[in-house]
């Protein structure tokens, strides 16, 4: 399978990076420096080639360097359909609005969904504890961003649903808001929001068969993760009844929503269970076990990527070292070990038996990056 290769990444403006041009080898790449330093920055644009947004922000006037109003990013790289080019602009605009421009090539792509897809990667992050053990934002978070690898069609709906679901309650934050009104949001939320319930659902579908295999690799057969899709509304057995089920529950919800001022029912509320031997890990589960199910669940992201788009994609690893024992840790290089690129930062420099001469070491330090080998 080929993999999908970053060869070069150059940024200008781009949070603590005055301007920065980094050729990763094609291999591993260890990044090492302090606190502070710009490692997670530069793992943050990295990944914005993948989802076309920020992993850790959703204010793209974060990303611009404090004083200035312009930031790019720009990468090259070659995956299962050949050389690519790709950017991004963003441009500080009037009323703290940032505009954003993605490109390919020289082509700007008028939605996210045009961009997204065509740079695979999976981001693994101390923040990807939260999938288990945060609030449902985070599970919804995980099933959008799988459920746009796998069609990034969902890109669009998401944004849409967002748009349409705050101008809808904004109108039933109103005073008196108009029947008629909120009949028509009512409608065009619908579409977009069974759209998302449904990629989400075949999502679930598809990571289990990944999450058996990895578990049973890192642990045992023992450690069986199940998930269960829990709707705000219930969901029917034929999928082609979403669309029926989601306006029923809102119409039975009508006066409630008038009284608590907002759409109560929808994609924005549903959660996703992970259940560990039968129980929610998130509050019977130990420590370990979380931590243990987060990686499980990286580790099958990646599975899932390259079996769906044909290509391995660029692995991320940002700072999670640390937080596992040895070893887990040599668990986990085990597996990354027989990926393709990886790119993965550390506040310390690797542990003798990571080293090899196929990583390449890097040093990152106030906004410039070094090679150390
Ligand atoms: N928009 C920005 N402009 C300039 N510097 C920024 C901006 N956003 C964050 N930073 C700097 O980046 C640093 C954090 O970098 P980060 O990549 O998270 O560090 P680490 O190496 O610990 O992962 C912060 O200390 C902050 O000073
Ligand atoms: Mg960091």
């Amino acid at each position: 399978m080929p993999n999908f290769i970053v060869e070069k990444l150059d940024l200008y403006n781009f949070r603590n990076y005055a301007s920065l041009e980094f050729h990763p080898s094609p291999g591993i790449n260890f990044l090492t420096g302090e606190n502070g330093s710009g490692k997670s920055n530069l793992i943050e644009s990295l990944y914005s080639f993948c989802y076309s947004r920020s992993f850790r922000t959703f204010r793209d006037r974060d990303l611009i360097t404090w004083g200035k109003d312009e930031s790019r990013a720009a990468l090259s790289g070659s995956g299962r359909d050949g050389r690519m080019d790709m950017s991004i602009v963003w441009r500080a605009g009037q009323d703290s609005k940032t505009l954003k421009h993605l490109l390919i090539g020289k082509s700007s792509c008028k939605r996210a969904s045009e961009f997204v897809g065509r740079a695979p990667m999976v981001l693994f992050s101390p923040q990807d504890l939260e999938i288990v053990q945060g609030s449902p934002v985070y599970r919804r978070k995980f099933l959008d961003i799988l459920a746009t690898m796998l069609s990034p069609a969902h890109l669009a709906d998401l944004s849409d649903y967002r748009q349409i679901l705050m101008e809808r309650n904004r109108l039933l934050s109103a005073e008196k808001p108009d029947p008629a009104q909120v009949a028509v949001w009512t409608e065009q939320l619908i579409g977009p929001g069974a759209g998302i319930i449904r990629r989400r659902l075949s999502a679930i579908k598809m990571i289990k068969e990944h999450v058996k295999g990895v578990s049973s690799r890192l642990e045992s057969e023992k450690f069986s993760l199940a998930f269960k899709y829990l709707g705000s509304f219930p969901m029917p057995e034929d999928e082609n009844d979403i669309e029926n089920a989601f306006r029923k529950k809102l119409s039975e919800t009508a006066s409630e929503e008038k009284e608590r001022m907002a759409t109560l029912a929808g994609p924005h509320k549903d959660e996703l269970l992970i259940l560990l031997s039968g129980r929610p890990v998130r509050s019977f589960g130990s420590q370990g076990q979380q931590r243990m199910t987060s990686l499980i669940l990286k580790l099958a992201e990646a599975e899932l990527i390259s079996g769906k788009t044909g290509t391995t994609p660029l692995l991320l690893l940002d700072d999670c070292l640390s937080e596992l024992d040895e070893k887990r840790q040599k668990q986990l290089w085990g597996e990354v070990s027989l990926h393709g690129q990886v790119i993965i930062t550390s506040g310390h420099p690797p542990p003798g038996w990571m080293k090899s001469e196929k990583m390449a070491l890097f040093g990152v330090e106030g906004g410039s990056l070094k090679s150390l080998t």
